[in-house]
């Protein structure tokens, strides 16, 4: 990691951050807890920025990811928004299938995440100018194209992967440097972290999401949140920063 390049992006995040914040209000990010999330969950809670934090709670997340909402509290004294899914919809599909059906084929897969996660999604969005995700292009083959700025026709609203360009290096950089809590899975193996059924640690060498729906293969490894429609904005750092001591 060059210290030019972390700089660069790391002014480019905090000036995007600002940016969403005072066009496109209501703005909310989608945290997941895991380490990307967290770097941008302390970039908006250090700058004090009007940007809404919800994760949604599946009901299948293990419990170190659960802690974490302890741990935002604690830390920055901020209550993270939860978006739990539809009782009667979990109810129905565990009725009909069983609980891990998703082990079964990609259609029940996508069925559990779209009542678990797509569904709750589009509640949380709703009536919102824009969402902030912490994807990163190197994360995955399905990400290598990711903008920083798109349409989400799917929802009707901007989205910004303001960690577009970071490395893991960057992420893991900016957490030590600046204290921030992570979720303590990242250091028994698991660089991605999804729900705890669908979530394995992973071997040195292996591909950093291959922990996730290792049963699928690469290219089908999409939970349904993110739909790619957009094209690829750089933005460029503003000429001020703002301080974070
Ligand atoms: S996934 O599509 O494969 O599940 P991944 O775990 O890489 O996604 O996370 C990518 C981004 O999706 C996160 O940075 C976050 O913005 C959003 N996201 C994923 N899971 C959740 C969740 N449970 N709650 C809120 N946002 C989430
Ligand atoms: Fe269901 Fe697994 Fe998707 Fe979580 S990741 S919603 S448990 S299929």
């Amino acid at each position: 990691m060059s210290s030019a390049h972390y700089d660069d992006v790391l002014s480019g995040t905090r000036s995007l951050l600002e940016r969403i914040a005072a066009d496109f209000s209501p703005a909310v990010f989608a945290s997941s807890l895991a380490a990307e999330d967290m770097v941008i969950t302390d970039l908006i809670l250090r700058a004090k920025l009007p940007i809404t934090i919800f994760t949604l709670e599946t009901g299948r997340l293990h419990a170190e990811t659960v802690g974490m909402i302890d741990r935002i509290r604690e830390t920055y004294a901020y209550e993270v928004v939860l978006y739990k899914p539809e009782a009667a919809a979990v109810a129905s599909y565990v009725a009909a299938n069983g609980l891990n059906a998703f082990y079964d084929n990609i259609e029940m897969r996508k069925e559990c995440c779209r009542i678990r996660k797509v569904e709750p999604l589009k509640r949380a969005l709703t009536g919102k100018q824009a969402w902030i995700t912490g994807q990163r292009r190197a994360q995955s083959t399905t990400r290598s194209e990711l903008a920083m700025q798109e349409h989400d026709a799917a929802h009707g609203l901007q989205k910004f992967n303001p960690l577009a360009d970071w490395s893991e290096d960057d992420v893991w950089h900016y957490i030590r440097s600046h204290q921030v809590p992570y979720n303590p899975l990242h250091e028994k193996g698991y660089p991605s972290i999804g729900c705890e059924p669908c979530t394995r640690a992973i071997e040195p060498g292996e591909d950093i999401r291959a922990g996730r729906w290792w049963w699928e293969s690469p290219d089908s490894k999409e939970c349904g949140l993110h739909v790619v429609d957009g094209k690829l904005i750089r933005i460029q750092p503003a000429p001020t920063e703002i301080s974070t001591s």
